[in-house]
Order: structure tokens, then C-alpha cells, then sequence
């Protein structure tokens, strides 16, 4: 359900894409593979300890956004201000190192290798760690995260929400200030669901900041602060989640209608 918490938030001002203090600008951020236009325009704002959703359809330019922000993909133009500074000439391991984790929307576990030494490659090369800092690292992360049961375990044995859940925390062991969530959520059952959502709340409170894509609704309405429609290319709509999801920019997209409201 919808809560209070949200409708009230503080820290967000109700302008279209105000946020009080950001930690990530997005500006007229574009790419084209070719003559596809993925990419057009969009703009946005992350904001400090902020969880930002993101809905699109298919093939709507989500993941390639995440590619972008990671230094994966180079855009076509536009500006990204991360942490107070332009990061377009930042390769992938620094703005790894740099505060941007980011998880994949397959997860690929090192099946052969254990729950805690999966999180803790996330510490050694990721965020560059000593074998020492990494190891004390997976620990905090594995109890977050709720694997700190299954350290020894093989990452190949492990059920679809723990795949999630490690998945998540070899992200958090780079240690982020933001952290790119594409579609943890899928897949899961309904509970399964609720205990990704409290799980994206419990990183929320470390103060980590979280741009979260995902199809399920619900993830939105209980697990966002805000939500951002990404649709032909540009940033259609963004705004408090119920706004959001009860739209007519979210029905023409996802229904064809809408237009005439
Ligand atoms: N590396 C790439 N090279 C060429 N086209 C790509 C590449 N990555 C993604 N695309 C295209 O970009 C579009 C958006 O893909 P994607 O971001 O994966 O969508 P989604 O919103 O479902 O995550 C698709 O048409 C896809 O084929
Ligand atoms: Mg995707």
C-alpha cells in the first residue's frame, strides 16, 4: 500500500525534477545505436538518500541508461554530474571506485566460488580493497544483504532470491553512494518481492542513494520515493509514485489511451 511516509516526504520539493541536494544531474542525456534512437533526451535528479524508480517498456532505453551511468556505454551527448563532478571522461573502474554500483539485470554469480568470496570480489575489484578490508566488508555486507547464513556455500547452489540478494551485495561491497538496481525483482514471488523491497529500505537507511528499474508495481508504490516514466526516448514523466503509476503519460505508454483525460 501506498504510505503517508511518502506523500510527505521531506526531502524532495514537489517541482517536476527538484530534488533538495542531488547526488547525481542528469542533462539531455542521448544515444543512438545507429539509426536507433534509444536515447533522446532525458533529464533527471537523484537525490542524496533518495530511491528514484524507474518504469519504461521493453526495449525503452532502461538498461542502456545503466550502461550509460556506469561508463559501459558511451552516450551520444548530454552531462552526467556525479558527486559534484562531471564524470563523462571517468572509465568504469573509476566511477566504480568513485561511488556508482550497479547490479545486472541476469545475475552471474562465480558459481564455483563461495557466497563470501563472491561479495568480496565485489570489495577487491571493484572498489580496489585489500584482501583484509574486503573480507571485513563481505561480512556487513552478507548480514545486510541476509546471506550471512550461506557463506560457505557454493553461489551455483544458491535458489533465485538469494542470486537476487547476492547479486545486490557484490554491488554494496564497492561500497556506493549510488546504487543501480536493474530488476532485482524479477521473478520473484509476491513475498519474495516484499523482502527485496524492505531490503532496498535497509540500504536506503545506510544512506545510500538507489535508482531502481522494475516492471512490478507494487516494488514502485512501497519501495520508491519517486518515479520516473522512461518512454520514446525522453524522460516522460516523473513524479511521487501513486501520481506516477496513476498517469496518463503511464496509460498512453503501457495501454495506448489516456490522452483524452
Ligand atoms: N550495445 C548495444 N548496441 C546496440 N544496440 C543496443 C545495445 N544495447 C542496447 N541496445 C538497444 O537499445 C534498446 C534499449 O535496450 P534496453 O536498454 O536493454 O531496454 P530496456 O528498457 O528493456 O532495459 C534496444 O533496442 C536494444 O536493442
Ligand atoms: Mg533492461
Amino acid at each position: 500500500m501506498f504510505s503517508d511516509g511518502y506523500s510527505s516526504h521531506k526531502r524532495i520539493l514537489t517541482g517536476r525534477y527538484k530534488v533538495l541536494s542531488a547526488i547525481l544531474t542528469v542533462k539531455d542525456l542521448s544515444i543512438s545505436f545507429g539509426s536507433n534512437h534509444v536515447l533522446k533526451s532525458i533529464n533527471f535528479e537523484l537525490g542524496e538518500n533518495e530511491v528514484l524508480g524507474v518504469i519504461g517498456p521493453n526495449g525503452a532505453g532502461k538498461t542502456v541508461m545503466l550502461n550509460i551511468l556506469t561508463g559501459i556505454l558511451k552516450p551520444t551527448g548530454g552531462t552526467m554530474i556525479f558527486d559534484g563532478k562531471d564524470i563523462a571522461s571517468e572509465g568504469v573502474t573509476e566511477r566504480c571506485r568513485g561511488g556508482i554500483g550497479r547490479t545486472f539485470q541476469v545475475p552471474r554469480p562465480f558459481e564455483q566460488m563461495t557466497v563470501f568470496e563472491n561479495i568480496m570480489v565485489g570489495g577487491v575489484f571493484g572498489a580496489g580493497m585489500s584482501e583484509a578490508q574486503a573480507k571485513e566488508k563481505a561480512l556487513k555486507v552478507a548480514k545486510i544483504i541476509k546471506l550471512d547464513d550461506k557463506l560457505d556455500l557454493f553461489a551455483g547452489k544458491l535458489g533465485l532470491l538469494d542470486r537476487k540478494r547476492l547479486e545486490i551485495g557484490r554491488a554494496l561491497a564497492t561500497e556506493p553512494k549510488i546504487l543501480l538496481l536493474d530488476e532485482v525483482g524479477g521473478g520473484l514471488t509476491e513475498s519474495e518481492v516484499g523482502l527485496i523491497i524492505n531490503l532496498v529500505k535497509e540500504i536506503k537507511r545506510e544512506g545510500v542513494s538507489v535508482i531502481w528499474i522494475e516492471h512490478i508495481i507494487r516494488t514502485m508504490l512501497e519501495g520508491t520515493d519517486r518515479v520516473m516514466l522512461l518512454a520514446d526516448g525522453v524522460d516522460v514523466i516523473t513524479g511521487k509514485p501513486l501520481d506516477v503509476m496513476n498517469s496518463k503519460e503511464v496509460k498512453r505508454v503501457y495501454m495506448g489511451g489516456g490522452d483524452d483525460e
